[in-house]
């Protein structure tokens, strides 16, 4: 949720902004602006993508070899020309970009138009850059000591570098719950808001931590401090992704690359983890905690959107396997009930980016309550990987189109391992059973590349159902939660409306808004519930609906009665969910496009949501 980039060193600064920002678009998307030392200050903002920037910008001067830029998802104040990042204080001399929210904003800004600031945005940035001036002008404090003392006074969430246009050798740089990572290069450091503007040009990064304070010279010094004021040696870690991951490699979009990228990022969370032949998994993170794990009377699992449906489907096989109950919490709720949780519950806490604030707060709370925290997360040394007590990445590499699609299997892929793992060390299943299953998970990936080959078979019938208003998705079991994630790739990127449902509960209301206009996704896999599905469906043609079944290969009865089907792999059942997600992201995938929707930056949307 918003993305920040900085550059201080021997190069042009606006090249490195711009390609950055290019980068990190998919934080954000509403407006974006640079700022640039040379001989003098030089800002551009302005409403719209970073494309809108550059035009802007177009032969205006760009020269400078210090500068910071940002893409914007709005909070405080509407995109705007003006709201736009980066802020200047009132004197003309800070300008600061920034990530997160200031919640006292509004005291401060009271405070501070009193010692004679005035404010051009709605913007809670603004007033940190203001709060910054004023502490250096008053105390008469190096920038660095300025921003330490102005962060001890705000609240809420932070990313943030600042430049001062009568130090154009020094970028000062702060998080709070909002992440930051410094490049440090040959020519120069860089500082952006993650590693993919930095890989092209160094490896080399420090993640800063929670209310650390960085100041980088051109001299090449690097110092970090907390906001307590303790000195900290910085710990210099190595990018792990290539360049070809954040490329688009081909495709149109993001989102195709990614769905099509599933058959090789499952098999990479499985590798080194899994072996059918000699039938183990091996997950050190589970064997880290497996005492406790073992032990424990709870699961709770939280997460939000697509990961809180990774969850769900988590809910189904920790109960059906392992035999320990379970409950699954949008992270957002989570906080706000005052949750039971003890030291016997393991939280697990399940997320793309590492970086949401609705979970982090979540895993804050269940620390506090002394709970053992689980992560199963994608980017490597996020915030959520760093606060938890064990854990588990997906490797699915970066994730940029905005809904996602290889994390959710990555997580499911996962889920399954730790669910098998555990079952098998508590002697929960069988034998047979668990060596069945890991046999059959190995082939997942194959399976999964059969339904991307059916491509254009689904994009027929999204041609079929691409002007409906509305959408309804159902499934039973391990594909209930499917369904839900089916109705969110279609709303988010197609901005058609769609609910998912349990398919019994579709007689129990939901029923009343069928006719001829309403397609009917039914995931209708299930051997478990096979007649059941297949009277739901039923029910909708007899309503005039329209229905296309997800449908196991060869079923010929569910053919017969559904308007479209589509076939895909037949495997066991909990393992379902990896296979037929797969046609519901295509479906989505195809009527978005021919809506004409930007199908990796969705309206109002932004990949990772560091707000709560
Ligand atoms: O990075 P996280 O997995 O924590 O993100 C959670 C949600 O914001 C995310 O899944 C969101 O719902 C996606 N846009 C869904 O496609």
């Amino acid at each position: 949720m918003c993305g920040i980039v900085a550059y201080l060193g021997k190069k042009q600064a606006y090249p490195i902004l711009l390609k950055g920002l290019k980068r990190l678009e998919y934080r954000g998307y509403d407006s974006a602006g640079v700022a640039l030392i040379d001989e003098t200050l030089t800002v551009y903002k302005k409403k719209g993508k970073v494309q809108d920037l550059e035009t802007f910008i177009g032969e205006r001067s760009t020269a400078g070899s210090i500068g910071i830029g940002h893409t914007r998802w709005a909070t405080h104040g509407k995109p705007d020309d003006i709201n736009a990042h980066p802020h200047i204080s009132s004197n003309g001399r800070l300008v600061l970009v920034h990530n997160g929210i200031i919640e006292n904003y509004g005291l401060l800004k009271e405070a501070l138009k009193k010692t004679g600031h005035s404010f051009e945005t709605q913007t809670d940035t603004e007033v940190l850059v203001n709060l910054i001036e004023e502490i250096q002008k008053t105390d008469n404090l190096a920038l660095e000591e300025a921003v330490r003392v102005a962060l001890t006074k705000v609240r809420g969430a932070y990313a943030i570098v600042v430049m001062d246009k009568n130090d154009p050798d020094k970028l000062v740089a702060a998080r709070k719950s909002s992440p930051l990572v410094v490049g440090v290069g040959d020519d120069g450091f860089y500082l952006a808001s993650d590693g993919t503007p930095i890989v092209e040009h160094t490896r080399k990064v420090v993640y800063l931590k929670d209310e650390e304070i960085v100041t980088l010279t051109r001299s090449g010094e690097m110092d970090i401090k907390t906001i307590s004021n303790e000195i900290q040696h910085p710990f210099i870690q190595e990018l792990e992704f290539e360049i070809e991951t954040i490329e688009k490699g081909g495709y149109d979009y993001f989102m195709l690359k990614e769905i099509n990228e599933q058959p090789a990022t499952i098999r990479e969370c499985l590798r080194g983890r899994l072996n059918a032949d000699e039938g183990w998994i091996k997950l050190s993170g589970v064997d880290n905690l497996v005492n406790k794990l073992l032990n424990a009377d709870r699961f709770i699992i939280v997460g939000c959107g697509t990961s809180w449906h990774a969850g769900l489907i988590a809910e189904y096989l920790f109960e059906d396997f392992v035999r320990i109950p379970v409950e699954v919490e949008y992270a957002s709720e989570f906080r706000y009930r005052n949750p039971i949780i003890s030291e016997r519950d393991i939280v697990f806490a399940i997320s793309q980016s590492g970086e949401t604030a609705d979970t982090l707060a979540a895993l804050e709370l269940a620390k506090e309550k002394g709970a053992s925290i689980y992560g199963v997360v994608n980017v490597v040394g996020s915030s959520i990987a760093r606060i938890t007590d064990e854990g588990s990445y997906i490797h699915a590499g970066p994730e940029i189109g905005v809904a996602s699609t290889k994390a959710f299997t990555g997580q499911v892929t996962l889920l399954t391992m730790i669910a098998l793992t555990l079952a098998n060390k508590k002697g929960t299943i069988s034998n047979a059973y668990y060596r069945q299953l890991i046999t059959e998970l190995e082939q997942i990936p194959n399976k999964v590349q059969q339904v991307l080959e059916k491509n254009a078979q689904i994009e027929f019938i999204a041609k079929e159902i691409m002007d409906a208003p509305n959408a309804l998705y159902l499934g039973r079991g391990y594909n209930f939660p499917v369904a839900l994630e089916g109705a969110l790739k279609l709303k988010e990127i197609s901005y058609i409306h769609a609910e998912g449902y349990p398919a019994a509960e579709m007689k129990h209301g939901p029923i009343a808004l069928i006719d001829e206009n309403m397609p009917v996704i039914v995931m209708a896999t299930n051997r478990s519930a096979y007649e059941k599905i297949i009277s739901n469906i039923q029910e909708v043609k007899a309503r005039g609906g329209r229905v296309i079944a997800i449908i196991s290969e060869g079923d010929k009865e569910i053919k017969e009665i559904a308007d479209y089907t589509i076939e895909i792999p037949e495997t066991e059942e909990p393992l379902t969910p990896l296979i037929s997600v797969i046609p519901l992201q295509l479906l989505s995938y195809h009527i978005a496009l021919m809506r004409g929707c930007n199908v990796d930056q969705p309206r109002n949307l932004a990949k990772s949501v560091t707000v709560e």
